[in-house]
């Protein structure tokens, strides 16, 4: 009963905080750390996130190189709040376990897993880390890119509800999984939409935040725009980003929309007169406005005042 206790209090912990603490991630910028030119721009970038590659975007030939590097580069982090990641290879792979211990120690915001499968590959790492200890401060991030964690990623999301797992946020990883599934990538994402709808679904029932997939045309930002409102209305927190020209759509695409802002401060006004006062549910605007309306306008308000929206 008292571990059980202890999760349910953490958790009720978790979800006060998810509401007060709202940290922006919406725009996402990988930088490949054997990248030595990109690496040399991250203090002048105005991304939310920035994520230090030592995976996909580094070759083979450098990926040992690339991982000696990362203490400097965390320890040369812009002073300008700007969290820092670290996605490093799969613990599975020849490099996932050094990789891991490597950057625990360097103290990253978050270490991001990539083809991951089941929960146990978080509590895994997570374990790694408790057993190195690593400060709580660093948290774990999840890539969804494979059909074994798309099948498996409720379970996977239910961790968030635990803070001792680290578990902090999703990244859709849509490159893998328009490979390993074999679906056609067309311009609308149609036949991707369905999952990502799902891991929208599971990051909320696991209190997660979630990062969309990268645009691979990093030249055509009308299509980068479209692609991040799109997936703003699906709920993502942010995207996932491969190029500086990227970071201005995204981080106005979810940002709260000027009406969106108007509308919150309405809903506000209307339920602080006092006429209103003990009511749970008024008319404005001829549209029903219920509390839950104002607790979402506080939120996209505290966001906006975040951001400087
Ligand atoms: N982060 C920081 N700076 C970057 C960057 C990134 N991801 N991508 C490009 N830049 C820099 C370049 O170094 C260049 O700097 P300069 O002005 O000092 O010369 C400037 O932005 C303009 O770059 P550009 O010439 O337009 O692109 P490029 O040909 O140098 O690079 C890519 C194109 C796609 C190779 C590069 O953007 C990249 O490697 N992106 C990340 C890829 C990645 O991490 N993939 C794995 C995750 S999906
Ligand atoms: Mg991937």
């Amino acid at each position: 009963m008292v571990p059980r206790l202890a999760s349910l209090v953490s958790s009720l912990h978790r979800s006060a905080m998810t509401s007060d603490t709202y940290r922006p991630r919406r725009s996402v910028l990988y930088v490949p750390a054997s990248n030595d030119k990109a690496l040399a721009k991250i203090a002048s970038l105005a991304c939310d996130t920035v994520i230090i590659d030592l995976e996909d975007g580094v070759a083979l030939a450098d990926k040992v190189s690339a991982r000696h590097k990362l203490t400097g580069i965390l320890a040369a982090r812009p002073a300008r709040r700007c969290e820092m990641v670290v996605r490093i290879n799969p613990l599975g792979s020849e490099w996932g376990i050094d990789d891991l211990l490597t950057v625990a120690k360097a103290e990253p915001d978050g270490i991001l897993l990539p083809k991951i499968g089941t929960p146990r590959d978080i509590l895994d790492a997570g374990d790694l880390l408790d057993d190195n200890f690593a400060p709580d401060i660093v948290k774990l991030w999840a890539m969804i890119e494979t059909p074994k964690a798309l099948l498996n990623v409720g379970a996977i999301a239910e961790l968030g509800r635990d803070q001792a797992s680290r578990l902090a946020c999703f990244v859709a990883g849509t490159n893998d999984l328009v490979k390993a599934t074999g679906i056609l990538a067309t311009p609308d994402r149609r036949y991707l939409t369905p999952w990502l709808l799902q891991l929208v679904l599971a990051a909320r029932a696991g209190g997660l935040d979630v990062i969309d997939g990268v645009a691979n045309d990093f030249r055509d930002l009308d299509a980068l725009a479209r692609e991040c409102a799109e997936a703003a209305a699906m709920g993502f927190d942010g995207k996932s980003l491969i190029h500086p020209a990227q970071i201005e759509p995204a981080n106005r695409a979810f940002a709260p929309a000027p009406e969106a802002l108007a509308r919150a401060r309405a809903i506000r006004e209307a339920f602080s007169r006092p006429e209103n006062a003990g009511k749970s549910v008024i008319a404005l605007d001829g549209r029903m406005v219920e509390r839950l309306h104002l607790a979402e306008a506080e939120k996209l308000l505290a966001k906006a005042a975040i951001i400087g929206a």
